[in-house]
């Protein structure tokens, strides 16, 4: 028997949860007079039928299709955006739901968040990253000037809806992106999801209605103590101040890799900073390194990116006045932040992760 979904009122964003929340939502979008889909052109393929025929009584105006990937999450498309809901004649009162991946809720959050001083928007994440992460927590924008997340503002949809349902339409590579982030939430604060999914290559895991639930409540709760990230939601970043960098490196080069892949390596260079700046132990790097290298290749890096690297770093979000921050790990279950490292550390974490 299926088990329905988890109703959380957390004010001002209602959350569902679980197998069934598709289905359970459809109630929760009647007081809205106007609805507008934003998708992307997969999505609009693989996941808008599913919309549809779980939510049967929903009454869409519009459907906006947008490119998908990375690299087009600009203000070009944002633009085009803008354009369809002008050309539409949106009005204040109407709902954007964004049903996709991070892509798609980054964007469309910074689109609705700032057409006409701000319309509402409810997510309706697609991707196991969009459900564990990006849908959750109010972080929209764009990138801009080959930065990553450059241009944008905190904002919260109305609702969060995360169905596992539409697991089955994910690609691989999706899929193991977004566990990169389940894994991280072991790390930082969830000592027994770490025990569940220890060992397992992404594929093995049977139970994904319970992971999902756990992650995504795990992220809620981070969120709603620490909205802007002035403190405790730093802790999200463990993994990202590095991994960012090999991101934004592969991006660069137009041989993306997915977040996952390049946050992944992140946590592995944060990991070995974690035992030489913090107090890791030794045995628990390991127990990390292997785990994601059960998960994930390594990167095709080498020694002479390094510099490349470390001036993209500087580049970050997380910089301020000119001192990288980093969020390490205490012990596995257990992160701290606004840790300051000194670059040579930094760069011997590269070199860790390069060559061993
Ligand atoms: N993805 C990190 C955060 O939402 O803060």
């Amino acid at each position: 028997m299926k088990s329905s979904p988890i109703f959380l009122d957390t004010k001002p964003v209602a959350y569902v949860i679980g197998d069934g929340a598709l289905a359970y939502s459809e109630k929760l979008l009647d007081s809205y007079p106007r609805i507008i889909v934003l998708v992307d052109e997969n999505v609009e393929k693989h996941c808008l039928p599913v919309f549809r025929e779980q939510l049967p009584n929903v009454n869409i105006s519009e459907v906006i299709s947008i490119r998908s990937g990375e690299e087009k999450k600009n203000l070009d498309q944002s633009v085009y955006i803008w354009n369809r809901l002008t050309q539409a004649k949106v009005d204040r009162d109407a709902l954007l739901i964004n049903l996709g991946g991070g892509v798609v809720s980054d964007i469309g959050g910074f689109v609705a968040s700032t057409f006409k001083r701000g319309i509402r928007f409810v997510n309706y994440p697609t991707s196991l990253l969009g459900m564990v992460d990006a849908a959750i927590g109010g972080k929209t924008g764009v990138d801009f000037g080959n930065f990553k997340n450059q241009v944008g503002v905190f904002a919260d949809p109305d609702i969060v809806v995360i169905d596992p349902i539409f697991l089955d339409t994910l690609e691989e590579k999706q899929w193991q992106s977004g566990f990169a982030e389940v894994m991280k939430y072991g790390l930082i604060l969830d000592r027994e999801l770490w025990r569940w999914l220890y060992g397992k290559h992404f594929k093995e895991i049977e139970d994904w209605n319970k992971i999902i639930t756990r992650a995504a409540r795990d992220k809620i709760d981070i969120v709603r103590h620490d909205f802007r990230e002035k403190g405790i939601r730093k802790n999200l970043n463990y993994g990202h101040t590095i991994g960012h960098a090999f991101e934004t490196y592969f991006l660069n080069t137009g041989n993306a890799v997915t977040h996952g892949q390049a946050i992944a390596a992140g946590m592995i260079c944060e990991g070995w900073l974690s035992t030489e700046a913090y107090e890791l132990e030794w045995k628990q790097l390991q127990e990390i390194v292997n785990m994601f290298d059960i998960n994930f290749d390594r990167l095709p890096l080498s020694d002479a990116h390094i510099p490349e690297l470390l001036q993209l770093m500087k580049q970050d979000k997380k910089v301020r006045g000119g001192r990288l921050n980093y969020s390490l790990l205490r012990k596995i279950g257990k992160a701290i932040h606004n840790i300051e490292v000194d670059s040579n550390l930094v760069i011997e974490s590269m070199k860790f992760y390069i060559n061993n």
